[in-house]
C-alpha cells in the first residue's frame, strides 16, 4: 500500500539517520559527516560516510546510499512498506494501515513478542521450585546472579505443554506456536508440546533487542543420546546464520574488537569476566553472513575455538571467511583449558588477558599454514616455500612488519636475512607493478569513470547527463531554488532516473514537503546509490547562477536531441570519419 507522503516525511523526520545506522555501525565524525565502516561490504578503513544534514549515507567503496528508509532496507532485508514500518515502530509513530494488512513483519512482530513471553516465563522457571537443580547447576558453573539476569537464562521445565499452555493463555494461536519453533507437533493427533524440555535456557537476541530464539543445554548429562544443546529451528525471525550469541551485548563494547568462541557458555563467561566483547555461534560453522554482521562493528577480530582438533578446523575454516569480510584476524590458540570457560574459572581474568596479548596475528597463522604446505629438507619445496612467503610479506604495508616476519622466515628457512629482504622487495616491486597497471586501466576511461556503476542507469548524453546531475544536487542542498526553474521539464532530462527524480522532487516541492533524498519513492536500490552518490561528489557553490547553467545546457543538448534525425547522425558520422582521417 502507499503511505501518505507526509506520513513518509513524519517517519524519516523522527529517525535521525546517524541514530538508526548507529544503531549497525560505529561512527566518527569528521566535519559535517560521520564515517565509519560500511556494514555492505567488508573493508578496513571507514569509506562509509552518513550525511545528518542531508540525511544520507553513501560507501565510497561499493557505492551504495540513500536515505534513512533504504539503509534499514538494506540492512534488514526488508521490503519498502516494512522498512518504513519497521522506523515507524522505532520513533513511536501508528502506521496508517488497512485492517487486513498481513505483511510478514506483523507475522514477525507477533513472534518476538511470543519469544519476549517465553523467555519470561523460562526465566521465571528457573527460580520456581521446578527449576531448583537448573538454578543450582548454573550457579554450580559459575554464573553469578548478574550474569543470570543479564543474559535472562532461563529453565524449560520437564513437562508436556506448560510453555504451550502459558502462550496460548495470553492469546497466541496455534499457528503462531507452530511458526514460533517452539513446539513440536504430534504426529499422530497433531497436537503441540513443548519442544525444550528439562533444559537450561539461553535466549538468543539479535543486534536491535528482540528474543529471536533460544539455545537450550540439557540437564541429564546421562542422557547419551539427547544432543547437548538444543537451538531452536529456523523461524521467520531466527536464521542461526544471521545471528550471533551476546552481540547485542558486544556491539556496546568499548574494547574495540570482537572475540568469537564457539560456545554459548564461553560468551557468557567471557563477559562475566570483563571480556564484554565476545559473540559466539549459534551451533554453526561461522559464515560469511556471520562474519559480514562482525564487520558492521568491528574491524578486528580474535578468534578462540576450543583446543581439540575441531575447534582447530573450526578456526582454520573461520580464518578466510573473515578475512574476506574485511576483517584483521588474531588467533588465541587455547592452552591449559579445553575453552574460554574452563580457562577463565581455572585462571582468572589476567592470566585471560596475558593469552590475547600474545594471540598471534593471522599474518603469523599464514606463515604457520604456508611452512606446513612444504617439506624444507627438500630444495625445489624449500624455494617455493620462501617465494609464497615473501608474497605474503611483501603485501605487508609496514617496513618493519616486513623485516621483522622477512627475519623470522629466513632462519626458519637457514638463509641469510638478506637474500630474504631481496626476495621481499622482488615481490614489492612486482606487486606495485600490478597496482599501477590497474590504475593506469581506471584512469584511462575517463568517461567511463562518469558512467553509473550500475549498468543499469547508462547515460546517453554524459554532457547532458552531468548538468542533470549538478543541477539535482543542487535542489537538494537548497529546496528553494526549485522556484526559480522555469520552462525545465522532466522530459528535457537525457537521463530517464534524473528525470524522474527532478520531477518528483518538483513535486514535492510545489506541496510543501520536504525535498530530500531519502524521501525519494520508486527508485531501486541501484538507482537510490547512484543518486545519493552524485550529492556526495557535487560540492560546489550553491546558487542560482549555477543552477541556470544546469539548465541552460540540458535544454541546449534537449533542443539538439531533438532535431536528431537519422540522416543527421549519418552526416554526424561522416564528419567525424573525416575528422579522422584528415589527423591520420
Ligand atoms: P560444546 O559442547 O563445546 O559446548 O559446544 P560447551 O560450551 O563446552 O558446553 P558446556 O560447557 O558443556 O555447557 C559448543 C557449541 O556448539 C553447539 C552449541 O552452540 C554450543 O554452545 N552445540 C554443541 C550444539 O548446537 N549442539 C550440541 O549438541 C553440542
Ligand atoms: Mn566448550
Amino acid at each position: 500500500m502507499a503511505f501518505p507522503p507526509a506520513f513518509i516525511d513524519e517517519v524519516i523526520a523522527r529517525n535521525p539517520i546517524e541514530d538508526v545506522v548507529g544503531q549497525y555501525v560505529t561512527l566518527k565524525r569528521s566535519g559535517s559527516n560521520l564515517f565509519g565502516l560500511c556494514p555492505f561490504h567488508g573493508e578496513k578503513t571507514a569509506s562509509f560516510s552518513v550525511t545528518p544534514d542531508k540525511g544520507m549515507f553513501y560507501c565510497f567503496g561499493c557505492h551504495k546510499g540513500g536515505g534513512v528508509i533504504n539503509f534499514e532496507m538494506e540492512i534488514e532485508g526488508l521490503s519498502y512498506g516494512d522498512a518504513v514500518r519497521a522506523l515507524a515502530k522505532r520513533a513511536g509513530l501508528e502506521v496508517p494501515e488497512d485492517e487486513q494488512y498481513q505483511s510478514r513483519y506483523r507475522q514477525q512482530e507477533r513472534l518476538w513478542a511470543l519469544h519476549r513471553e517465553a523467555a519470561r516465563f523460562f526465566h521465571s522457571q528457573l527460580y520456581a521450585p521446578v527449576g531448583a537443580s537448573a538454578l543450582e547447576y548454573a550457579r554450580g558453573r559459575g554464573m553469578t546472579q548478574t550474569t543470570l539476569t543479564k543474559f535472562g537464562i532461563g529453565y524449560a521445565p520437564d513437562s508436556w505443554s506448560d510453555l504451550v499452555d502459558v502462550l496460548r493463555k495470553k492469546g497466541y494461536t496455534d499457528q503462531e506456536l507452530r511458526d514460533s519453533g517452539l513446539v513440536t507437533v504430534s504426529r499422530k493427533n497433531g497436537n503441540l508440546f513443548d519442544r525444550f524440555r528439562d533444559r537450561l535456557m539461553f535466549p538468543i537476541i539479535d543486534v536491535r533487542g528482540n528474543v529471536i530464539g533460544f539455545g537450550g543445554r540439557i540437564m541429564n548429562d546421562r542422557d547419551k543420546e539427547a544432543a547437548k544443546y538444543l537451538n531452536s529451528p529456523e523461524t521467520l525471525i531466527f536464521n542461526k546464520r544471521k545471528n550471533l550469541f551476546a552481540l547485542n551485548f558486544a556491539k556496546k563494547s568499548k574494547l574495540g574488537y570482537l572475540i568469537l568462541v564457539e560456545g554459548y557458555m564461553d560468551a557468557i563467561a567471557l563477559h562475566q569476566y570483563g571480556f564484554d566483547c565476545a559473540v559466539a555461534s549459534l551451533g554453526t560453522a561461522l559464515t560469511e553472513d556471520g562474519a559480514a554482521l562482525l564487520s558492521r562493528y568491528t574491524d578486528q577480530v580474535v578468534l578462540i575455538y576450543d583446543g581439540d582438533a575441531a575447534g582447530q578446523n573450526a578456526t582454520q575454516r573461520a580464518i578466510p571467511i573473515l578475512e574476506r569480510a574485511g576483517l584483521q584476524v588474531k588467533v588465541l590458540k587455547m592452552r591449559d583449558a579445553k575453552d574460554p570457560d574452563e580457562f577463565l574459572k581455572k585462571y582468572g581474568a589476567d592470566r585471560f588477558k596475558l593469552l590475547l596479548e600474545e594471540s598471534a596475528s593471522r599474518v603469523e597463522y599464514q606463515l604457520a599454514a604456508i611452512l606446513r604446505k612444504y617439506d624444507l629438507r627438500d630444495d625445489d619445496q624449500k624455494v617455493k616455500y620462501l617465494q609464497e612467503s615473501a608474497d605474503l610479506i611483501g603485501s605487508l604495508p609496514s617496513a618493519v612488519q616486513r623485516d621483522v616476519y622477512g627475519g623470522r622466515v629466513a632462519e626458519t628457512a637457514k638463509i641469510s636475512a638478506d637474500a630474504m629482504h631481496l626476495e621481499i622487495e622482488r615481490a614489492r616491486k612486482r606487486r606495485a607493478y600490478q597496482e599501477k597497471k590497474k590504475q593506469e586501466k581506471i584512469d584511462l576511461a575517463p568517461a567511463r569513470n562518469l558512467q553509473p556503476k550500475s549498468r543499469a542507469i547508462r547515460y546517453t548524453n554524459i554532457k547532458s547527463a552531468m548538468a542533470e546531475e549538478m543541477l539535482l544536487s543542487l535542489v537538494l542542498r537548497e529546496s528553494a531554488l526549485l522556484d526559480h526553474t522555469g520552462s525545465l521539464t522532466p522530459e528535457m532530462f537525457s537521463s530517464q532516473l534524473l528525470g524522474r527524480v527532478y520531477s518528483q522532487l518538483k513535486q514535492r516541492h510545489e506541496q510543501g514537503l520536504e525535498v530530500s533524498v531519502g524521501a525519494l519513492a520508486d527508485l531501486t536500490p541501484e538507482e537510490m546509490s547512484h543518486i545519493a552518490g552524485i550529492l556526495q561528489r557535487q560540492t560546489g557553490p550553491v546558487n542560482e547562477q549555477a543552477m541556470q547553467d544546469c539548465i541552460r545546457t540540458i535544454q541546449s543538448e534537449y533542443q539538439a536531441s531533438k532535431v536528431t534525425t537519422e540522416d543527421d547522425l549519418l552526416a554526424v558520422r561522416d564528419r567525424l570519419k573525416e575528422r579522422k582521417g584528415m589527423k591520420a
